[in-house]
């Protein structure tokens, strides 16, 4: 039987106590040592010896922001959970970007509630790290189509799925994705029925709307039809990457060409960006415009990879003229294989289908630079809610 959790819970002001009682009692390996509401002493209960700390709120309430805040401030080793009724739009993320690890909405039975502490606890243990653990979200961009950014977006989550890392990867291509073919998955449920089925976009949510691939890697695929695709906002993406970054190692983007709004949006809470480029005069001189694209949005270059695709391509591009054209050298070269085009009809990543091959090399080896990245290095500053406003001239 698993171990009893001591819970200690805080009511927000207009917080149901009852639906929270009823939430949590009657689960023997669940044990509430203390309530208080927002008026009382806090320090003195956050002192108390508990597993993990609930905060109970009703729908838009602005005090529980607030109240998560700083119980995660007071012991960052201490998960925090909040309940609520309903989550109105942009709620889950506003508590997951003040700390907490997981939002349960109510009313929901003792053992369910039971079963998610005991996954949030779980969770904490297998991080090495103390506070709220933020996942990289690395953004995979390329000014072009068929640069190789869907190749790189899966082989190196699945080269980060080889070192026991748990992965999830976004088609955020969401009129051409074409992650789901690349991977041989069967689009069961997409993006778009996630989308459907409406906040809050809870772990339990967001897990049953991924479609694992046998790497191990899980996979949000894009909407399957054009017209659902216009129905993804940029305010659903915001709220799904917050959720998705508490519950995995790393989340890998695959992103459609060019610098659309969910591609900006997307870099706005990114914390790594992976730019591809190729070796054709035009694809260098469009990748040179993204990465100063990415500069004028106050990006620090420090998280920009710089992938050369087909970097052996004999086209009368030699590397010194690479870095003469983008002023600066690439970070990973990947040669062209013909083995890529098969692993990909084959729906295997060629880093697990030819792990000898130069391509799986120059993927493992893009995987290293972020595999010693720490997991919660600050997101860039959130900009307008369209995001556009970044592009012009805000500098870090
Ligand atoms: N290094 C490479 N070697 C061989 N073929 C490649 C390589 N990179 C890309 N390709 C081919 O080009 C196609 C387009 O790549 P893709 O990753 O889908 O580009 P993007 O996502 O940028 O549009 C792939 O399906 C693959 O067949
Ligand atoms: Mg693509």
């Amino acid at each position: 039987m698993a171990d009893t959790i001591r819970i200690l819970v805080t009511l927000a002001e207009h917080a149901d106590p009852r639906l929270v009682e009823q939430a949590l009692e009657g689960d023997p390996s669940l044990e509430v040592i203390g309530y208080a509401d927002y008026f009382d002493d806090w320090h003195e209960f956050l002192e108390q010896p508990a597993d993990l700390v609930i905060v109970a709120c009703s729908a838009d309430d602005t005090s529980a922001t607030h109240m998560v805040d700083r119980a995660v401030k007071h012991r960052p080793d201490r998960p925090v959970v909040v309940m609520t009724e309903s989550s109105p739009n942009g709620f889950l993320r506003q508590a997951f970007e003040a700390g907490a690890d997981d939002v349960i909405t109510l009313p929901q039975p003792p053992s369910e509630v039971a079963f998610t502490l005991q996954k949030v606890i779980a969770r904490r243990k297998g991080l090495s790290m103390p506070g709220r653990a933020s996942a990289p979200l690395i953004a995979v961009l390329g000014p072009k189509g068929g640069t190789g950014k869907t190749l790189i977006a899966t082989n190196l989550a699945v080269a980060l799925a080889q070192r026991d890392a748990n992965v999830v990867l976004v088609d955020l291509d969401l009129q051409f994705g074409d992650i789901g073919l690349a991977l041989g998955l069967s689009p069961e449920r997409t993006m778009y029925d996630l989308m459907k089925a409406g906040p809050p976009f809870d772990h339990e949510k967001l897990d049953r709307h991924l479609i694992r691939h046998s790497s191990g890697v899980k996979v949000l695929i894009a909407p399957t039809r054009p017209d659902q695709a216009s129905a993804v906002s940029i305010e659903f993406l915001r709220d799904i990457y917050a959720s998705l970054r508490t519950m995995c190692d790393a989340v890998i983007v695959d992103t459609p060409p060019g610098f659309t709004p969910e591609v900006i949006a997307t870099i706005d809470v990114s914390t790594e960006i992976c730019m591809v480029g190729m070796l054709d005069s035009l694809s260098l001189k469009n990748t040179k415009l993204g990465l100063e694209t990415l500069d004028l949005m106050g990006y620090d270059g420090d998280h920009v990879a710089l992938v050369l695709n087909r970097a052996d391509s004999r086209v009368g591009i030699t590397p010194d003229d690479v870095s003469t054209i983008i002023s600066r050298s690439p970070d990973v070269a990947v040669p062209s294989d013909r083995e890529i085009p098969r692993s990909i009809n084959e729906g295997t990543p060629i880093v697990a289908a030819r792990p000898s091959s130069g391509a799986a090399k120059a993927f493992r080896a893009l995987a290293d630079r972020y595999a010693k990245k720490p997991a919660s290095k600050p997101a860039p500053p959130p900009t307008s809610p369209s995001g556009v406003r970044s592009l012009i001239g805000r500098r870090r």
